[in-house]
């Protein structure tokens, strides 16, 4: 049964994903940020932001199945990942709309909707007035005012995401390589699946999708087996990526310590992991800065990625950030707000974004002196690991397909997320007219795309690397590392 032909044509023909990566930032709240998404929904505030995100990934279901049955999906895989729009309490499943509501502090509702019922209390820096809870509290509307949903959280702007990524690097002291052939973890893996689930998120590349997949599974996997952690116990409380496990920019440090020093040790320690990983309790790590964690952890543990054509995936990030200024111009200079514009052509940009704009660093952090050619080859390596699994943005449907079926964890993820989705439409904005006309002569002219593709040439070898390997990376048995 391949997608119905009205479902299909809506993949190829919906928004790019500039609609996805502005929900990316809408993610609960705009909690998670990942350096390159720079921008801070936060302002906003949630109520807002909740309600722009909308979704056009209907046809999700319907791709995967194409798929399976060898019809030619890729160009609707491509289309439908750049499109895969993330929300967040809008999510509802099963027809559920009712939120979670805080038993701690009535009057307030967890994010999600139709999810993780019973992963317990949330910081309360997650928690939101809502109306939906807060019937039996008619006219102490004042509570609302007592959460201040940021706490300490602020998005980095460029140049401290610079300063992160290199100091970030140069902390591995050469280039990281992952095992090539995974290697032996003090807890034996069982039935092919691992505990912990490392989502190195490159971003601008639909990886915003795969975590709304891990937020999935780790619900499914969590009210089935129980869930691995307290979200309101440290350092958890302090994640941005709740329910998952932060890797971003935030608290990647604070979670690599956790593993390497076993603490707190009901959560970190091989004990503790033991127990967890018997009871069929999985943990899902997602962020930009989660490579080489897997090191620290003693249960068997593997990578995951998303990939993009680089180009491509430049373009909307130059479109998204400089000129669509989107969340409220927050990846915009001082002096760009004053002048109501991101002035900086795509060559310009690309001098702006710096280190942040080579991707490959995530793959392969630590090469001396930030040698981009060895950076490049060990990323290409590090893909080839067998504990490394990767999805092609181009082909997300068979991407998709592959993770159900070698990863078990994930069997109902795709079907439940296309549940959520499933009557939402796409209210992606457009560039306003100036932008798009700037836009398009920029890719009219060819100084700019020239100088565009070389300098994405290292980049684009690690992806054509990472396509011609895909299928054979796929076949090879689940190793962890
Ligand atoms: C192409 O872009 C370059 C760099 O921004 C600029 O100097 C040049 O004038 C542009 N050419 C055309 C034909 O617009």
């Amino acid at each position: 049964m391949a997608a119905p032909r009205s479902e299909r044509a809506r993949l190829l023909t919906s928004t790019g994903d500039d609609g996805k990566d502005r929900c990316d930032d809408l993610e609960r709240g705009a909690r998670v940020d990942d350096g390159a998404r720079t921008t801070a929904a936060r302002r906003t505030g949630w109520a807002k932001t909740s309600a722009v995100c909308a979704l056009v990934i209907g046809a999700v279901g319907a791709c995967a199945v194409a798929v399976s049955i060898g019809s030619t999906t890729e160009a609707d895989g491509g289309r439908f990942a750049q499109t895969a729009a993330l929300g967040e309490n809008r999510f509802a499943s099963g027809g559920r709309t009712r939120p979670v509501c805080s038993r701690e502090h009535p009057g307030y509702s967890a994010p999600y909707v139709g999810l993780y019922e019973n992963i317990g209390e949330w910081p309360e820096s997650y928690l939101r007035w809502d109306l939906k809870c807060a019937e039996k509290r008619k006219g102490e509307a004042e509570l609302g005012k007592l959460y201040v949903p940021t706490k300490n959280y602020r998005r980095p702007n460029q140049k401290e995401i610079n300063e992160f990524m290199r100091a970030w690097s140069a902390s591995f002291g050469r280039a990281y390589e992952v095992p090539p052939n995974g290697k032996k973890k003090g807890i034996e893996i069982k039935d092919s699946s691992p505990m912990v689930y490392d989502f190195v998120h490159v971003p601008k590349a639909g990886g915003t999708y795969f975590t709304e997949l891990m937020i999935r599974a780790n619900d499914a996997i969590g009210e089935k087996h129980g869930y691995p952690y307290k979200l309101r116990d440290a350092p958890f409380s302090n994640f941005v990526t709740l329910p998952l496990i932060d890797a971003t920019q935030q608290n990647a440090h604070a979670t690599l310590d956790a593993f390497k020093k076993g603490q707190p040790e009901q959560y970190f320690s091989k004990k503790g992991l033991q127990e967890k990983y018997d009871k069929g309790q999985r943990m899902f790590v997602k962020g930009q800065f989660g490579m080489g964690m897997c090191d620290a952890v003693e249960a068997p543990c593997m990578y995951f990625t998303v990939l993009r054509d680089p180009v491509e995936r430049y373009l909307s990030h130059y479109k998204y950030s400089c000129l669509a200024g989107a969340e409220g111009k927050a990846q915009w200079t001082e002096e760009w707000i004053k002048l109501g514009n991101c002035p900086l052509d795509p060559i310009e940009f690309m001098t702006h974004l710096g280190i942040n704009l080579d991707w490959t660093v995530e793959l392969a952090p630590g090469a001396k002196n930030g040698d981009l050619h060895r950076t490049a080859d060990v990323a290409k390596q590090n893909l080839d690991s067998k504990c490394m699994r990767y999805l092609i943005t181009e082909h997300y449907a068979d991407g998709l397909q592959k993770v159900t079926k070698s990863f078990p964890d994930f069997s109902d993820a795709v079907r439940r997320l296309h549940l959520a989705n499933g009557n939402a439409e796409n209210k992606a904005k457009k560039l306003p007219p100036p932008a798009q006309e700037r836009f398009d002569a920029y890719m009219k002219n060819a100084t700019i795309m020239k100088a565009i593709r070389e300098r994405h040439a290292l980049m684009q070898g690690v992806y054509d690397h990472a396509l011609k390997n895909y299928e054979a990376n796929w076949n090879r048995p689940i190793v962890p590392c």
